[in-house]
């Protein structure tokens, strides 16, 4: 048997209206990633799936996303915002090619399944010509009602067409279908818009299925996978669905959260063997922790990979670019950006280290700063391996740091140092001659006067 081919239409046209945001709705993100990327990563992929996003006439950005997630995928505009089955035949020239299976789905779901969709293309097999994403919802208000007569799937009534009895029901459209993708193109030609919004209405579908004397079919899910996000307030619940998902899926794959509740990740975030978190810590896109590494309290990380038993915060910073080494340990009130830090390196305390270069065991003292930007542009500091920086120390980029070099505490360094040299640079040091004497002698005096307890 050969697998079936399919084209899945993500619809993403809208323009987010509730969400009362200069951003188009579906570049709304939800744990790090933007709601489209979430849907499109749940679409059929590979070989005879086609993936096909309807974007409005000003989303150029949406289109760019699109492009970045999945450069095969085809973008269709459609012009005006006619309603749901009119944005599905701004994609017409790609459904008259006629797949095995048309998927429809909306850009602002983004809990979606992969095994979702392919339970919903069962149905096609066996010759349904539809098959509807249904789910029990827990407040019905906004979604399109299923109809259900004699267990068999007769129309979708739309909230501000519906009657009130028909409002009382909780079997709700999730907006996911399958159509038999050769006959999808005649069934939603035939959608009209004599509805109380005047909108082309995907929903009406069903009642034309019906019509024709062929089958419909609900595939039930849960609440959870489907939710539509309209507003803010849903993007918030989305992303305590995906958070709690997220928490799950990295301690059943052997990560140690000791308050799971108070760890926030990213979708994309990958985990090595024995990795530790501790509680409040935030991580966003694109960040790996290998195995062992522990990241302790109130940390916040992301576009950075942290090596093999290394150890990050309390109270740590790592911005984008940053690489630990194995071993390499980030200490409180420190914070990265743009730094490889090789194996065994230490930054335990109030250090900024930003487009620097640290070799292997190099010991960089508290308070130490890469002083990287000059109010134009930045420079990189290079740290030899197995150097020493003194406390409260400014690097001034660009500069080079040689290997085993020695930087005194409160340097503020301007020029290159070479490999095992010392350098101290203070200002102008003042050394009072017998200034020790004196204070102890003035002490001494002091305790005499003072009678003893
Ligand atoms: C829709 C369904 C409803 C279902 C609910 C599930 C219809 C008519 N209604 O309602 O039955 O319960 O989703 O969440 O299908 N879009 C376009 N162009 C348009 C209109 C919409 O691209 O002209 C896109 C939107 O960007 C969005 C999706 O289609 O991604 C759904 O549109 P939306 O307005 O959110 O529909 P709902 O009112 O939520
Ligand atoms: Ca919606």
């Amino acid at each position: 048997m050969t697998a079936r081919s399919s084209l899945t239409i993500v619809l993403a046209a809208g323009e987010g209206t509730r969400m009362r945001s200069s951003r188009p709705k579906v570049l709304q993100p939800v744990a790090g990633q933007s709601l489209l990327a979430h849907v499109l990563g749940a679409c059929p992929k590979g070989a005879g799936a086609a993936l096909a996003v309807v974007v409005g006439p000003d989303h150029r950005a949406v289109e760019e996303e699109t492009r970045r997630l999945r450069p095969d995928a085809a973008t269709y505009v459609q012009r005006e915002r006619l309603g749901t089955a009119h944005a599905v035949l701004a994609a017409r020239e790609a459904i008259a090619r006629g797949a095995d299976d048309l998927l429809v789905a909306f850009g602002d779901t983004p809990l979606i399944s992969a095994a979702t969709f392919e339970r919903l293309r069962a149905p096609l097999k066996d010759g349904a010509a539809l098959a509807v994403l249904g789910f029990q919802a827990a407040d019905p208000t906004g979604y399109g009602r299923l109809l259900v007569e004699g267990g068999r799937l007769v129309a979708i009534r739309e909230q501000a067409d519906a009657s009130p009895a028909e409002r009382a029901i909780k079997l709700c459209n999730a907006g996911v279908m399958a159509f038999d993708g050769r006959r999808a193109l005649e069934i939603i030609e035939k959608i009209g818009n004599a509805n109380s919004k005047g909108e082309y209405y995907l929903t009406d579908v069903v009642a034309i299925v019906r019509d024709l004397g062929l089958e419909a079919v609900v595939i039930e899910t849960s609440e959870d996978e489907v939710r539509g996000i309209n507003t803010k307030a849903q993007l918030a619940e989305a992303e305590a669905v995906m958070q709690a998902r997220l928490r799950q899926a990295a301690i059943e794959a052997g990560v140690t959260m000791i308050a799971p509740d108070t760890v926030f990740l990213a979708a994309d975030t990958r985990f090595g063997r024995d990795v530790t978190i501790e509680p409040f810590v935030v991580i966003g896109p694109g960040v790996s922790i290998s195995d062992g590494a522990v990241i302790h309290s109130f940390s916040h990380i992301v576009h950075s990979s942290i090596g093999k038993n290394a150890l990050v915060g309390p109270f740590a910073r790592l911005r984008p670019g940053t690489s630990l080494g194995d071993g390499a340990k980030i200490g409180n009130f420190v914070e990265t950006k743009a730094a490889t830090l090789e194996a065994g390196v230490k930054v335990n305390h109030l250090s900024y280290i930003g487009n620097t270069h640290v070799g292997e065991g190099t010991n960089i003292g508290a308070g130490t700063i890469t002083c990287n930007y000059d109010g134009f542009s930045k420079h990189h500091t290079e740290i030899g391996k197995g150097a020493f920086i003194g406390t409260n120390s400014s690097l001034v980029a660009p500069v080079n740091i040689g290997n085993g070099a020695y930087i005194g505490s409160g340097s503020v360094i301007t020029k290159d140092v070479p490999d095992d040299a010392m350098a101290v640079e203070r200002g102008q040091q003042t050394n009072r001659e017998g200034g020790a004497a004196r204070f102890r002698e003035m002490r001494m005096k002091a305790k005499a006067k003072t009678p003893k307890a």
